[in-house]
Protein backbone atom coordinates (compact mmCIF):
# COMPACT_ATOMS: atom_id res chain seq x y z
CA UNK A 1 0.00 0.00 0.00
CA UNK A 2 1.32 3.50 -0.63
CA UNK A 3 0.16 5.76 1.84
CA UNK A 4 -1.56 9.09 1.71
CA UNK A 5 0.27 11.94 4.04
CA UNK A 6 -1.11 15.11 2.83
CA UNK A 7 -4.52 16.17 0.91
CA UNK A 8 -5.45 19.64 0.40
CA UNK A 9 -8.12 21.32 -1.56
CA UNK A 10 -6.61 23.94 -4.26
CA UNK A 11 -10.14 24.96 -5.50
CA UNK A 12 -13.66 23.40 -6.22
CA UNK A 13 -13.00 19.93 -7.86
CA UNK A 14 -8.61 20.50 -7.70
CA UNK A 15 -6.82 18.65 -4.64
CA UNK A 16 -2.81 18.10 -3.87
CA UNK A 17 -2.18 14.95 -2.89
CA UNK A 18 1.41 13.42 -1.27
CA UNK A 19 1.85 10.19 -1.70
CA UNK A 20 4.76 7.85 0.14
CA UNK A 21 6.09 6.26 -2.99
CA UNK A 22 9.74 6.03 -2.95
CA UNK A 23 10.40 4.21 -5.87
CA UNK A 24 8.41 6.57 -8.12
CA UNK A 25 9.90 9.35 -6.01
CA UNK A 26 14.05 7.93 -6.75
CA UNK A 27 13.72 7.84 -10.23
CA UNK A 28 11.25 9.82 -11.75
CA UNK A 29 12.32 12.65 -14.54
CA UNK A 30 10.24 15.45 -15.09
CA UNK A 31 7.79 14.70 -17.95
CA UNK A 32 6.63 11.11 -17.17
CA UNK A 33 4.06 10.03 -15.26
CA UNK A 34 2.67 7.12 -13.13
CA UNK A 35 -0.39 4.69 -13.17
CA UNK A 36 -2.51 4.29 -9.64
CA UNK A 37 -5.09 1.82 -8.92
CA UNK A 38 -6.56 2.48 -5.44
CA UNK A 39 -8.35 -1.00 -4.89
CA UNK A 40 -8.49 -4.16 -5.87
CA UNK A 41 -11.52 -3.09 -8.04
CA UNK A 42 -10.55 0.47 -9.19
CA UNK A 43 -9.59 1.28 -12.63
CA UNK A 44 -5.66 2.28 -13.23
CA UNK A 45 -5.29 5.59 -14.08
CA UNK A 46 -2.53 7.79 -15.32
CA UNK A 47 -1.14 11.03 -13.42
CA UNK A 48 1.52 13.52 -13.54
CA UNK A 49 3.82 14.92 -11.05
CA UNK A 50 3.80 18.15 -9.40
CA UNK A 51 6.65 17.61 -6.94
CA UNK A 52 8.91 14.83 -5.71
CA UNK A 53 10.95 14.41 -2.60
CA UNK A 54 13.69 11.80 -3.76
CA UNK A 55 15.35 11.52 -0.12
CA UNK A 56 12.10 11.20 1.69
CA UNK A 57 10.28 9.06 -0.89
CA UNK A 58 7.42 11.33 -1.72
CA UNK A 59 5.55 12.50 -4.31
CA UNK A 60 2.56 14.80 -5.13
CA UNK A 61 0.15 15.27 -7.81
CA UNK A 62 -2.77 17.70 -8.81
CA UNK A 63 -5.64 16.13 -8.95
CA UNK A 64 -9.07 17.49 -10.94
CA UNK A 65 -11.77 15.70 -10.04
CA UNK A 66 -13.76 14.48 -13.76
CA UNK A 67 -14.98 10.76 -12.84
CA UNK A 68 -15.16 7.84 -10.63
CA UNK A 69 -11.41 7.28 -9.82
CA UNK A 70 -10.43 10.97 -10.07
CA UNK A 71 -12.75 11.86 -7.15
CA UNK A 72 -12.71 8.46 -4.93
CA UNK A 73 -8.56 9.41 -5.42
CA UNK A 74 -9.34 13.33 -4.33
CA UNK A 75 -11.34 11.88 -1.21
CA UNK A 76 -8.35 9.59 0.00
CA UNK A 77 -7.29 11.06 3.54
CA UNK A 78 -4.21 10.97 5.37
CA UNK A 79 -2.78 7.70 5.85
CA UNK A 80 -5.29 6.04 3.23
CA UNK A 81 -3.77 3.48 1.07
CA UNK A 82 -3.59 3.35 -2.62
CA UNK A 83 -3.39 -0.38 -3.67
CA UNK A 84 -0.75 0.11 -6.76
CA UNK A 85 1.63 2.61 -8.27
CA UNK A 86 4.50 2.07 -11.24
CA UNK A 87 6.01 4.10 -12.57
CA UNK A 88 7.90 5.71 -13.85
CA UNK A 89 6.32 5.74 -17.49
CA UNK A 90 6.85 7.57 -20.37
CA UNK A 91 9.98 9.27 -22.14
CA UNK A 92 11.20 12.08 -19.71
CA UNK A 93 10.88 15.71 -21.22
CA UNK A 94 13.90 16.69 -23.70
CA UNK A 95 15.21 19.41 -20.91
CA UNK A 96 17.96 20.81 -23.30
CA UNK A 97 19.18 24.85 -23.44
CA UNK A 98 16.36 26.49 -26.63
CA UNK A 99 16.77 29.85 -25.36
CA UNK A 100 12.97 31.46 -24.59
CA UNK A 101 10.62 28.95 -23.63
CA UNK A 102 6.66 29.62 -22.95
CA UNK A 103 5.08 26.70 -21.06
CA UNK A 104 1.11 27.34 -21.44
CA UNK A 105 -1.51 25.01 -19.23
CA UNK A 106 -4.91 25.62 -17.72
CA UNK A 107 -5.79 25.13 -14.35
CA UNK A 108 -4.66 21.42 -12.97
CA UNK A 109 -2.32 21.01 -15.79
CA UNK A 110 -0.11 23.35 -13.90
CA UNK A 111 1.24 20.82 -11.62
CA UNK A 112 2.69 18.25 -14.57
CA UNK A 113 4.03 21.75 -16.17
CA UNK A 114 6.01 22.95 -12.58
CA UNK A 115 8.98 20.24 -12.51
CA UNK A 116 9.45 20.73 -16.24
CA UNK A 117 9.39 24.74 -16.43
CA UNK A 118 12.10 24.10 -13.29
CA UNK A 119 13.72 21.49 -15.39
CA UNK A 120 14.36 24.09 -18.02
CA UNK A 121 15.31 27.19 -16.29
CA UNK A 122 17.93 24.81 -14.52
CA UNK A 123 19.08 24.21 -17.91
CA UNK A 124 19.65 27.93 -18.55
CA UNK A 125 16.09 28.88 -20.81
CA UNK A 126 14.50 32.35 -20.02
CA UNK A 127 10.71 30.36 -18.88
CA UNK A 128 7.60 32.21 -19.46
CA UNK A 129 4.61 30.11 -17.99
CA UNK A 130 0.89 31.36 -19.29
CA UNK A 131 -1.42 29.79 -17.11
CA UNK A 132 -5.64 29.93 -18.04
CA UNK A 133 -8.45 29.47 -16.01
CA UNK A 134 -12.06 29.52 -15.64
CA UNK A 135 -11.50 32.46 -12.78
CA UNK A 136 -8.95 33.62 -10.31
CA UNK A 137 -10.41 30.58 -8.09
CA UNK A 138 -9.07 28.18 -10.15
CA UNK A 139 -5.47 29.97 -10.37
CA UNK A 140 -3.51 28.42 -7.83
CA UNK A 141 -0.02 27.22 -6.96
CA UNK A 142 1.05 30.48 -8.70
CA UNK A 143 3.91 30.78 -5.69
CA UNK A 144 5.67 27.95 -6.92
CA UNK A 145 5.32 28.59 -10.38
CA UNK A 146 6.53 32.26 -10.09
CA UNK A 147 9.74 30.71 -8.28
CA UNK A 148 10.88 28.69 -11.49
CA UNK A 149 10.65 30.65 -13.94
CA UNK A 150 10.81 34.51 -15.78
CA UNK A 151 7.15 35.38 -15.46
CA UNK A 152 4.13 34.44 -15.03
CA UNK A 153 1.09 35.51 -17.15
CA UNK A 154 -2.43 34.72 -15.84
CA UNK A 155 -5.86 34.92 -18.26
CA UNK A 156 -8.57 34.35 -17.33
CA UNK A 157 -12.12 33.44 -18.87
CA UNK A 158 -13.83 36.52 -16.96
CA UNK A 159 -11.08 38.67 -16.14
CA UNK A 160 -11.42 38.40 -12.25
CA UNK A 161 -7.61 37.70 -11.90
CA UNK A 162 -4.85 39.04 -15.25
CA UNK A 163 -5.68 39.41 -18.26
CA UNK A 164 -9.11 38.58 -19.75
CA UNK A 165 -9.73 35.51 -22.15
CA UNK A 166 -7.98 32.53 -23.01
CA UNK A 167 -4.65 31.54 -22.30
CA UNK A 168 -3.62 31.05 -26.33
CA UNK A 169 -5.06 34.98 -26.94
CA UNK A 170 -2.38 35.94 -23.95
CA UNK A 171 0.20 33.57 -25.57
CA UNK A 172 -0.64 35.56 -29.00
CA UNK A 173 -0.36 39.25 -27.43
CA UNK A 174 2.79 37.78 -26.07
CA UNK A 175 4.49 36.65 -29.23
CA UNK A 176 3.76 40.21 -30.56
CA UNK A 177 6.93 41.53 -28.66
CA UNK A 178 8.83 38.03 -28.03
CA UNK A 179 10.74 36.20 -29.69
CA UNK A 180 10.33 32.50 -28.58
CA UNK A 181 12.09 29.46 -29.42
CA UNK A 182 9.73 26.62 -28.01
CA UNK A 183 6.40 26.09 -26.99
CA UNK A 184 5.31 23.50 -24.73
CA UNK A 185 1.81 22.72 -23.96
CA UNK A 186 0.27 20.79 -21.27
CA UNK A 187 -4.24 21.13 -21.25
CA UNK A 188 -6.98 20.48 -22.96
CA UNK A 189 -7.03 19.53 -26.27
CA UNK A 190 -7.71 22.39 -27.91
CA UNK A 191 -5.53 24.70 -26.19
CA UNK A 192 -2.74 22.32 -27.84
CA UNK A 193 -4.06 22.39 -30.85
CA UNK A 194 -4.15 26.20 -31.16
CA UNK A 195 -1.06 26.35 -28.89
CA UNK A 196 0.95 24.49 -31.68
CA UNK A 197 -0.48 25.95 -34.48
CA UNK A 198 0.49 29.30 -33.19
CA UNK A 199 4.18 28.17 -32.66
CA UNK A 200 4.15 26.92 -36.34
CA UNK A 201 2.76 30.79 -37.72
CA UNK A 202 5.58 31.78 -35.49
CA UNK A 203 8.79 29.39 -36.44
CA UNK A 204 8.83 28.36 -33.02
CA UNK A 205 8.72 24.54 -31.77
CA UNK A 206 6.09 23.05 -30.37
CA UNK A 207 5.55 20.27 -27.73
CA UNK A 208 2.53 18.74 -26.52
CA UNK A 209 1.71 15.98 -23.91
CA UNK A 210 -0.78 14.31 -24.73
CA UNK A 211 -3.79 13.21 -22.34
CA UNK A 212 -4.93 10.09 -24.17
CA UNK A 213 -6.87 7.31 -22.51
CA UNK A 214 -4.21 5.08 -20.73
CA UNK A 215 -4.68 1.53 -19.37
CA UNK A 216 -1.73 -0.17 -18.90
CA UNK A 217 1.05 2.42 -19.70
CA UNK A 218 3.39 0.00 -21.00
CA UNK A 219 2.17 -0.13 -24.92
CA UNK A 220 0.78 -3.31 -24.47
CA UNK A 221 -3.15 -2.26 -25.13
CA UNK A 222 -3.71 0.29 -27.74
CA UNK A 223 -5.82 2.84 -25.47
CA UNK A 224 -3.71 5.43 -25.90
CA UNK A 225 -3.01 5.17 -29.70
CA UNK A 226 -2.53 8.72 -31.48
CA UNK A 227 -0.88 9.39 -35.16
CA UNK A 228 1.87 11.89 -35.18
CA UNK A 229 3.02 12.68 -38.72
CA UNK A 230 0.77 10.22 -39.75
CA UNK A 231 2.52 7.54 -38.07
CA UNK A 232 0.60 5.52 -35.31
CA UNK A 233 2.21 5.87 -32.07
CA UNK A 234 1.33 5.11 -28.13
CA UNK A 235 1.16 7.74 -26.03
CA UNK A 236 2.44 5.92 -22.88
CA UNK A 237 5.91 4.65 -23.93
CA UNK A 238 6.52 6.90 -27.52
CA UNK A 239 5.42 10.28 -24.92
CA UNK A 240 3.21 11.41 -23.89
CA UNK A 241 5.26 14.43 -25.23
CA UNK A 242 5.42 14.98 -29.01
CA UNK A 243 6.21 17.46 -31.81
CA UNK A 244 2.98 19.72 -31.38
CA UNK A 245 3.01 20.44 -35.53
CA UNK A 246 2.61 16.46 -36.27
CA UNK A 247 -0.11 15.20 -33.71
CA UNK A 248 -3.72 14.55 -35.04
CA UNK A 249 -5.46 16.49 -32.54
CA UNK A 250 -9.15 16.40 -33.93
CA UNK A 251 -8.58 12.09 -33.27
CA UNK A 252 -7.37 12.31 -29.87
CA UNK A 253 -10.31 14.61 -28.95
CA UNK A 254 -12.75 11.85 -30.62
CA UNK A 255 -10.24 9.04 -28.86
CA UNK A 256 -10.65 11.05 -25.45
CA UNK A 257 -14.48 10.77 -26.04
CA UNK A 258 -14.69 6.84 -26.83
CA UNK A 259 -16.18 5.87 -23.49
CA UNK A 260 -18.71 9.02 -22.33
CA UNK A 261 -21.31 6.71 -22.14
CA UNK A 262 -19.16 4.17 -19.67
CA UNK A 263 -17.87 7.13 -17.56
CA UNK A 264 -21.05 8.52 -16.68
CA UNK A 265 -22.78 5.45 -15.59
CA UNK A 266 -19.85 4.98 -13.70
CA UNK A 267 -19.32 8.04 -11.84
CA UNK A 268 -23.51 7.72 -11.17
CA UNK A 269 -22.96 4.07 -9.55
CA UNK A 270 -20.04 5.33 -7.41
CA UNK A 271 -21.95 8.89 -6.28
CA UNK A 272 -24.98 6.09 -5.31
CA UNK A 273 -23.12 4.39 -3.26
CA UNK A 274 -21.42 7.26 -1.52
C1 LIG B 1 0.08 11.25 -19.11
C2 LIG B 1 -1.13 11.72 -18.37
C3 LIG B 1 -0.99 12.44 -17.20
C4 LIG B 1 -2.11 12.87 -16.49
N1 LIG B 1 -1.92 13.60 -15.34
C5 LIG B 1 -2.98 13.98 -14.62
C6 LIG B 1 -2.81 14.69 -13.39
O1 LIG B 1 -1.70 14.96 -12.93
N2 LIG B 1 -3.93 15.05 -12.72
C7 LIG B 1 -5.19 14.75 -13.16
O2 LIG B 1 -6.16 15.09 -12.48
N3 LIG B 1 -5.37 14.10 -14.33
C8 LIG B 1 -4.31 13.70 -15.05
N4 LIG B 1 -4.51 13.01 -16.23
C9 LIG B 1 -5.89 12.73 -16.66
C10 LIG B 1 -6.46 11.58 -15.83
O3 LIG B 1 -5.73 10.40 -16.06
C11 LIG B 1 -7.93 11.38 -16.21
O4 LIG B 1 -8.65 12.53 -15.89
C12 LIG B 1 -8.49 10.19 -15.46
O5 LIG B 1 -8.04 9.00 -16.07
C13 LIG B 1 -9.99 10.24 -15.45
O6 LIG B 1 -10.48 9.12 -14.72
P1 LIG B 1 -11.87 9.20 -13.97
O7 LIG B 1 -12.30 7.81 -13.68
O8 LIG B 1 -11.80 10.14 -12.84
O9 LIG B 1 -12.81 9.86 -15.03
P2 LIG B 1 -13.45 9.17 -16.32
O10 LIG B 1 -14.83 8.81 -15.98
O11 LIG B 1 -12.56 8.12 -16.87
O12 LIG B 1 -13.40 10.39 -17.32
C14 LIG B 1 -14.26 11.53 -17.17
C15 LIG B 1 -13.95 12.51 -18.28
O13 LIG B 1 -12.64 13.01 -18.10
C16 LIG B 1 -11.99 13.13 -19.33
N5 LIG B 1 -10.81 12.27 -19.41
C17 LIG B 1 -10.71 10.96 -19.13
N6 LIG B 1 -9.46 10.52 -19.29
C18 LIG B 1 -8.75 11.59 -19.70
C19 LIG B 1 -7.42 11.81 -20.03
N7 LIG B 1 -6.51 10.83 -20.01
N8 LIG B 1 -7.06 13.07 -20.36
C20 LIG B 1 -7.94 14.06 -20.42
N9 LIG B 1 -9.23 13.91 -20.12
C21 LIG B 1 -9.63 12.71 -19.77
C22 LIG B 1 -12.94 12.74 -20.41
O14 LIG B 1 -13.53 13.89 -21.00
C23 LIG B 1 -13.95 11.94 -19.70
O15 LIG B 1 -15.16 12.00 -20.34
C24 LIG B 1 -3.40 12.58 -16.98
C25 LIG B 1 -3.56 11.86 -18.16
C26 LIG B 1 -2.45 11.44 -18.86
C27 LIG B 1 -2.61 10.67 -20.12
S1 LIG C 1 -1.82 2.72 -22.24
FE1 LIG C 1 -1.90 0.77 -23.16
S2 LIG C 1 -0.62 1.00 -24.89
FE2 LIG C 1 -0.49 2.89 -23.88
Amino acid sequence: MYKVVANSELAPGYKLVKIHAPLVAAKIQPGQFFVLRIDEKGERIPMSIFEFDRKRGYIETVVHEVGKTTKKLASLEVGDGIMNIIGPLGKPSEIRRYGHVVCICREGTVGAIHPIARSLKRAGNKVTIIVGARSKEYVFLLDKLKKISDEVIVATDDGSMGRKGYAVSALRDFLKSNKVDLILSIGPTLLMKTASKIAKEHGAKAISSLGAIMLDGTGMCGACRVTVGGETKFACVHGPEFDGYKVDFDELKRRQKMYVEEEKIALKEYERLL
